[in-house]
């Protein structure tokens, strides 16, 4: 805890977001693998508070149940009816342990792109200036819709927040707007939002009204300027949403580019807030990293790729493919037209080639799967090929079967392995086998019909044929023989 750690932070989540469209509540949509309040709760939570509470209302049961699985020491209190953010503080207030002696923080649930780092300011300012309410603000280059800040024209001091809708001309023309983050003096605060009035446009006990009353009352009113705009944006709608999702990718490449990964085009790679790399890293164009996936040292991943949940080794190598909760073990070499799903664990140096799914399969050091495969509950050892075409037949209508294939194996071409079955170290097993025994090490196992060849049968079922002739041409002139030799 700092000496600046507030006693409480209070969100407020109780409105219904009606300009999202959506029976997703507003704070619940999502900002790149994180909810909006999951942002403002990881940003609230730098300040390490004595107690953080999440004011709902809309779809309470739904938001209550997300913040408890986000942050399990977080409290919820409930408006019942959204009778405004003052309104709303109260209710925060009243959901808290014993009465507030200390600095209270109230921030928005739905802006999303705030930083711990200037929630830290405002509290400093707050501290440092010994002010009743310290206010965040910000320059607009369009206000409209905000509070606006009004400042003694003498002293600069901040005199009253008016609300848009019950501004004059003059006040209208004022950029600078209340982002709606605060600090307050707890106790002062709860005085004083005793005194709030409806006597407004919206009917509505505004939080804003706070500033007025803690004011006429003599106590020191104060402001921090946020340095960025963008980061109180608050979203209302989906174009701010995508607008929001731009500036958090965005922030996000560049922390990573600063780090030490190449991320050849940033506007068509999309991350999440918890995708972790080390440097020298490299994203090529088109991809998305999603969830806790990792890249690791010097690994190349892209272009147009999706990973989700996936760890991908040191040197890695994985190209257009789409993973699900996979391991990609160091150096090994995916794709290009892989997909992973989960449960797959590649070994160092392992290769999964064109058009091969795999799902619970665990591949050994330098194991190949190169071509048009399916590799599904499997275990398969260290340095063994497996040919081009090949089913792990793992399904029987009502069971999943597992298969496993020992270290140095070659499975030919077009294998159908049907589970459960084994096949020992060092085993060969020809093209063409439909594999439903086990094969013993180091044996060949031959699992197809035999070939027969019924000689003269173009020539009597097919007379006269471009067929026939070829034939009958070859056998007259033996040197020209296509696809001897
Ligand atoms: C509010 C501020 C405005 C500021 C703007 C910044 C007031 C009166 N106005 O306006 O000065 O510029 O935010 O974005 O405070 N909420 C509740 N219960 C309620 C009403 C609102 O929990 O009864 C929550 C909403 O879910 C939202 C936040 O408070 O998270 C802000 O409410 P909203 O209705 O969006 O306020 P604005 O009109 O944008
Ligand atoms: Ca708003």
């Amino acid at each position: 805890m700092s000496a600046t750690s507030p006693a409480a932070v209070v969100v407020l989540a109780a409105g219904e977001g009606t300009r999202m469209k959506s029976a997703t509540p507003k704070v619940l949509h999502d900002l790149c693998g994180r909810s909006l309040v999951g942002h403002v709760l990881a940003a609230a939570r730098e300040l390490t508070p004595e107690q953080l509470v999440v004011v709902v209302g809309h779809e309470r049961e739904k938001v209550a149940a997300h913040v408890s699985a986000v942050d399990t020491t977080a409290r919820t209190a409930v408006q019942a009816e959204q009778n405004g953010t003052g309104h709303a503080v109260r209710m925060g207030l009243e959901g808290l342990d014993g009465s507030v002696d200390g600095t209270v923080v109230v921030v928005c649930g739905d802006t999303p792109l705030l930083t711990g780092a200037t929630l830290e300011r405002l509290a400093a300012t707050h501290a440092a200036d010994g002010n009743a309410v310290t206010v965040l603000t910000a320059e607009m280059p369009d206000a409209t819709g905000y509070g606006r800040i009004v400042r003694d024209t003498v002293s600069g001091a901040v005199t009253a927040i008016v609300e848009h809708k019950d501004a004059t001309e003059a006040q209208r023309a004022i950029r600078e707007i209340n982002s709606g983050v605060f600090a307050f003096d707890g106790r002062l605060l709860t005085d004083a939002l005793g005194k709030v009035r409806t006597d407004n446009s919206q009917g509505e006990e505004y939080l804003t009204d706070v500033l007025g009353i803690l004011r006429e009352a003599g106590h020191r009113v104060g402001a921090s300027v946020a340095g960025d705009h963008r980061e109180i944006a608050g979203i209302n709608n989906r174009v701010q949403l995508s607008e929001a999702r731009r500036i958090l990718n965005d922030r996000l490449l560049e922390k990573a580019m600063l780090d030490g990964v190449t991320v050849v085009d940033p506007a068509s790679t999309f991350v999440d807030v918890t995708v972790t790399f080390e440097r020298d890293a490299t994203v090529l164009p088109g991809t998305q990293l999603h969830g806790t996936t990792h890249i690791a040292e010097g690994a190349v991943v892209g272009p147009n790729t999706r990973l989700t949940n996936t760890r991908v080794g040191a040197g890695a190598r994985v190209d257009n493919t789409v993973a699900d909760s996979a391991e990609i073990g160091p150096e090994a070499s995916v794709g290009p037209f892989a997909y992973l799903r989960p449960g797959t664990r590649l070994g160092v140096k392992s290769k999964i080639g064109t058009y091969v799914e795999t799902k619970n399969a665990t591949i050994g050091e330098g194991t190949k799967v190169p071509h048009l495969s399916y590799v599904g509950d499997a275990t398969i050892g260290d340095f063994t090929n497996i040919g081009a075409a090949s089913v792990f037949v793992n399904y029987d209508g009502q069971h999943k079967h597992h298969s496993t294939i020992g270290s140095h194996c070659r499975t030919g071409a077009d294998n159908m392995i049907v589970a459960p079955v084994t096949v020992g170290d060092g085993a060969y097993t020809a093209a063409g086998s439909v594999i439903t025994k086990d094969v013993p090490a180091g044996s060949l196992a031959v699992a197809r019909g035999q070939q027969r060849n019924i000689e003269g049968w173009v020539a009597r079922k097919r007379p006269g044929s471009a067929a026939a002739k070829a034939a009958e041409a070859s056998s007259r002139d033996p040197e020209d023989t296509v696809g001897e030799g």
